[in-house]
């Protein structure tokens, strides 16, 4: 996330100094955070094959709210862990539940290669209410079936990622947004531009939205308080967000990065962070976004799996995807934003976008951490 041209940028004396007497530590690489995307090795139970793979679903903050109960007769019980929410972001668990539809069509897809059908039941004991509850999200049956045939977005299942970095300055070719949105979720609809006039209007809200919620103390804390700085960080806690490589481990060891200054909005490094994300953001040679008619709990479960088959194709088309979910968030210094970007988007009455994302050709970058899939399981 933070880049070496920004880091340089007014404090290379922090970096020299270090650099003299400390390389070893400048150059940790995590060592276990990464493990859970090798996934080379087989695995005898179709449920575990299939759970270790969903695992690696994108998910809001990358919190990895999963509690995975095995059930008898091939069957899974999906749960979250109210523990891993967002509140100040995500007051409703919008976000939280999309991650989940994410997670449960990845375990789909993983399954298919076993030749498994899996059958969701979501919200099987009830929809929840206005927060998720301890109630069962998913039941997963793994069901054995001749007539399954591999799904092709399996093949790209550790390829996918988060693209957090600026595009490259190159259109997006309009058959492959329209491949992108032909994607068949039922409820969900994908809608993409690659119209620059309609992309900066797009712009000037994302980046505004993307300013309110640093600038928003207690939004922007819940970001600093599951960032991890540095290698042995994203080792112990392997979620939330993640800082890593040598200047990251540099400045961190100089004290001049970590929590405190990152939470300070008047810090340098906060003032760079911010700069840099906004630059990112603002890298918007098109736009895919998600939107249902509604916005009750399966509204936003589809949403999810959606959003899973979409990273995963823009990933085998060769494009990157990187939301921008600020300006579809659910707090009151969001409103006009949210109001906005919804206009912009062409939601009427009471349609709601759920996942909105840049997407485009950019540069390759690792995984993000993963807990282990053991970690997960609840009596
Ligand atoms: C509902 C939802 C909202 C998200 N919003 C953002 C966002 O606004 N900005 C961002 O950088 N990533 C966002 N992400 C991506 C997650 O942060 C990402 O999936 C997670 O950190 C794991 O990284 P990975 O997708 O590379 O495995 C979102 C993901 C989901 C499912």
């Amino acid at each position: 996330m933070a880049s070496r041209r920004t880091i340089i940028l007014g404090l290379g004396g922090a970096v020299a100094l270090v650099g003299a007497g400390a390389t070893w530590r400048v150059m940790r690489v995590p060592q276990t955070a990464m493990r859970p995307w090798q996934v080379a090795e087989p695995v005898a139970d179709v449920r575990l094959d299939a759970l270790r793979h969903a695992i690696l679903a994108p998910n809001p903050h990358n919190r990895q709210p999963w509690l995975l109960t095995l059930t008898e007769g091939n069957g899974v019980d999906v749960r979250c862990d109210p523990d891993r929410r967002l509140p100040a972001t995500d007051p409703h668990d919008r976000q939280i539940l999309i991650g989940f539809g994410a997670f449960c069509e990845l375990a789909r897809v993983a399954a298919s290669t076993r030749g498994h059908r899996l059958d969701i039941i979501a919200f099987p004991d009830g929809l929840p209410g206005d927060r998720l509850d301890d109630r069962v999200i998913a039941r997963l049956q793994f069901v054995a079936d001749p007539a399954i045939a591999r799904d092709p977005l399996a093949a790209v299942i550790t390829a996918r990622r988060t693209t957090r970095q600026p595009f490259a300055d190159r259109p997006v070719p309009t058959a492959l947004l329209q491949r992108c949105a032909a994607i068949a979720v039922p409820g969900v609809t994908i809608a993409h531009s690659n119209d620059p006039v309609r992309l900066a209007a797009i712009r000037e809200t994302t980046l505004k939205a993307f300013t309110i919620e640093a600038e928003t103390p207690r939004t922007w804390q819940e970001s600093v308080d599951l960032l991890r700085i540095g290698a042995d960080a994203i080792d112990a806690h392997p979620d939330g967000l993640f800082l890593q490589g040598p200047m990251v481990e540099a400045l961190a060891l100089a004290g001049v990065l970590d929590a405190d200054s990152l939470a300070d909005r008047h810090s340098t490094v906060f003032r760079q962070g911010l700069d840099e994300q906004l630059a990112i953001i603002g890298s918007l040679p098109a736009a895919i976004w998600l939107t249902t008619p509604g916005n009750d709990r399966p509204d936003q479960f589809a949403a999810g799996q959606a959003w899973l088959r979409l990273n995963l194709l823009a990933t085998a088309l060769g494009l990157k995807l990187h939301p921008n979910s600020q300006a579809l968030q659910e707090y009151p210094e969001m409103t006009a934003c949210f109001a906005r970007l919804h206009e912009q988007l062409g939601a009427r009455g009471d349609e709601r976008v759920q996942m909105f994302g840049r997407i485009g050709y950019g540069p390759a970058t690792g995984p993000a951490p993963r807990w282990p899939l053991e970690s997960h399981f609840r009596p």
